[in-house]
Order: C-alpha cells, then structure tokens, then sequence
C-alpha cells in the first residue's frame, strides 16, 4: 500500500523555509514574505505614514488622479482581483470608480490574515463592490479567481506599492510570466514600480529615524521565536539597509553584533553567525522606465497607459495581456 501523502502545514513549511534559508552557503536569507505576521502587518501600515517612506503615498496620488483614465481602459463586466492588498486603502480610488459603472467583485489576495481582515473592514462600505478575501499565496489565490470567471468577464489585477521589486531581477519578469500564463489576452494588469532615486533618500525610507522599519525587520526574528521556538537576543541584531549598486535595489539586513549561536527548537536547528554576519531579510529594487518597459514585454504584456509621480519618482502602468 503506498505511504500517505505528508501533507505540509504553514508551521512545517515555514521551518522548512527558515532552516534552508540560514543554512545557505555565503549569504544567510530569509524570505521575506514571512515578515508579514500581525505585527508585521501592522508595522507595515505605520511604515507607510512615515515621512522618509514616500512610496505610498506617491502610489495612492496616482490612483487617486487617475482612477477615471484608467477606467476608460477597462471593460464593464470585470473581476478585480489584488495580489497583497495589505490594507487596501489606496484600492478604494479604483473600486469607487469601476463600481459606479456596474457592480462588481473584488478578490483581495494576502499570505497575511490581519492584512486580509483590515482590507474588508477598510472597503466595507463601497457600494456596489463584493469583496471575496483569499488567504493564499499570490499564484494559487489568482488561479482561484481565474476558476471564478464568467464567460466574456475581464480580470484586472492591480499589484501595486512596487511589491514587484520584491523579486530580485530576473525573478520579477519570471513572476510577471507566471501571472500572464494565467490571465487570457486582453486582461489588465496595474503595476506600481518605484523609480531610482538618490540613494540617501533610498536609505533613509528603509532606515527610519524612530525606528519603525527596525522593528519591522526584527520582528522577523522574534516571530521566529513566538513560532518555531527559538532563541534569537534581538538586542543582539541590527537592522541595516544598504542600497546594492550591482543590482540596484535597497536590501534590508539583520547584522549579528557578536559571534553567537541560536537555537530553533522547531526547526531541528542550531546556527551560528559570526560578529558582523548578515541575514538578507528584503530587497527592494529601483526600476528605471526602460528597465519596466523591457520587464513587462519579457513577461508577455503591452503597456497601454503610464503614470509618473513627480514628486516621488513612481510609475503605475496599465498592462494588457498580450
Ligand atoms: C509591501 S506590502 C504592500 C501592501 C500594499 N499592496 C501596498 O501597496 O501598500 C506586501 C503585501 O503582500 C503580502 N504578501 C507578501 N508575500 C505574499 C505572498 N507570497 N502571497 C500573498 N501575499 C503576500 C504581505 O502580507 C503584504 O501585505
């Protein structure tokens, strides 16, 4: 008789991840996905009121300006469907106006379950708009919403606050692929891209006077405490971010202060880090335009209309499914 399937659950899985990640040869890496716990979640929202953190709000201008045009883009009947939507709150600019047309559904999609709770309560109350949470990974969540399609319905994916620069070039374009494999022709996909800027300014919106993006990024640890049973000194990490010239992106680090070794119980895992050893927990790449325009074309779309902010360097770009 065959052996049962081991099924993988989110705490076997995330040991999984975390033990691969510090065993790595060279580089230490976790991913940064898991820094979206709770608190993560809700460090993320402080982040983006911070005054050194333009992103957001250069994001949330743009869709607030434009929602109109870029409804002209886009077809009546049509699904609209988030890939980690965080909070939402920018969203709402495009739903209150697609929704003024016709009603429709919405498909917030988040590995976070605070985030996914927060973006309900936060869009509630747009007429006309039914909002269908899927706590699930990016890829699964859209497949999902894609298995949801009526016949002649159109989907709008909107992938916005520059979560693209995430995946280190060329993992971005392969992530924009595998999303085009699910979409059909003519589908619409909105993405928000941070545009180069100067690298103090890069610093200081990862680098935080009070703070808070530190302890966003430690965070990570102490949740692998809560979770795997570990026993990370944070007061032993620092948090650094430092712009890589060769990739151009901004990487967030964890930098062991001293020569110390971690248990992580749940995990079957000891390490050791050296005195000034890092863990890479994020990367945050700066595209220019002609790197977003390669990028996108790569992974199967046409860009239909673009956005710039001026004032934080940022484009929104709508996309079609080639
Ligand atoms: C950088 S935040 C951006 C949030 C929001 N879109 C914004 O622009 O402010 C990334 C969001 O994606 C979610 N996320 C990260 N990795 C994910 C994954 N693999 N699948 C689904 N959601 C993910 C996080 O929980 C977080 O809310």
């Amino acid at each position: 008789m065959p052996a049962p399937a081991l099924v993988e659950s989110p705490a076997n899985q995330f040991a999984a991840d975390i033990s691969a990640g510090l065993q790595k040869a060279g580089q230490k890496e976790l991913p940064s996905k898991y820094l979206y716990d709770t608190l993560g979640s809700k460090l993320f929202e402080v982040i983006s009121e911070l005054p050194e953190y333009g992103l957001t709000r250069a994001d949330e201008r743009l869709l607030r300006a434009y929602a109109h045009e870029i409804m002209h883009h886009i077809p009546r009947d049509v699904m609209v469907c988030e890939l980690g939507s965080g909070s939402g709150r920018k969203t709402r600019w495009i739903l209150e106006t697609l929704s003024r047309r016709r009603r429709l559904d919405y498909f917030p999609i988040e590995i976070s379950a605070t985030a996914l709770a927060v973006c309900r309560r936060e869009l509630s109350d747009i007429e006309s708009v039914g909002i269908v949470g899927l706590e699930r990974e990016y890829l699964d969540g859209l497949l999902e919403v894609a298995a949801r399609r009526r016949d002649g319905q159109h989907i709008l994916v909107l992938f916005l606050g520059s979560t693209i620069g995430n995946f280190s070039p060329p993992a971005d374009a392969n992530f924009l692929h595998e999303i085009r494999m699910i979409l059909q022709p003519g589908d619409s996909l909105l993405l928000g891209t941070d545009l180069e800027k100067p690298i103090p300014q890069l610093i200081d919106a990862y680098q935080d006077a009070l703070g808070v993006t530190a302890a966003f990024n430690l965070n990570l640890l102490a949740r692998i405490n809560r979770e795997l049973d570990a026993d990370f000194a944070l007061e032993q990490f620092e948090h650094i971010a430092k712009f890589n010239a060769g990739t151009r992106g901004v990487e967030m680090h964890l930098r062991s202060k001293l020569r110390q070794t971690v248990a992580i119980r749940r995990a079957n895992l000891v390490v050791t880090f050296e005195e000034g050893e890092t863990i890479w927990t994020e990367n945050s790449h700066k595209y220019s335009l002609a790197e977003v325009s390669r990028m996108v074309e790569a992974a199967g779309f046409r860009c239909q209309a673009q956005w710039i902010d001026r004032e934080w360097p940022f484009a929104e770009s709508l996309l079609v499914a080639e």
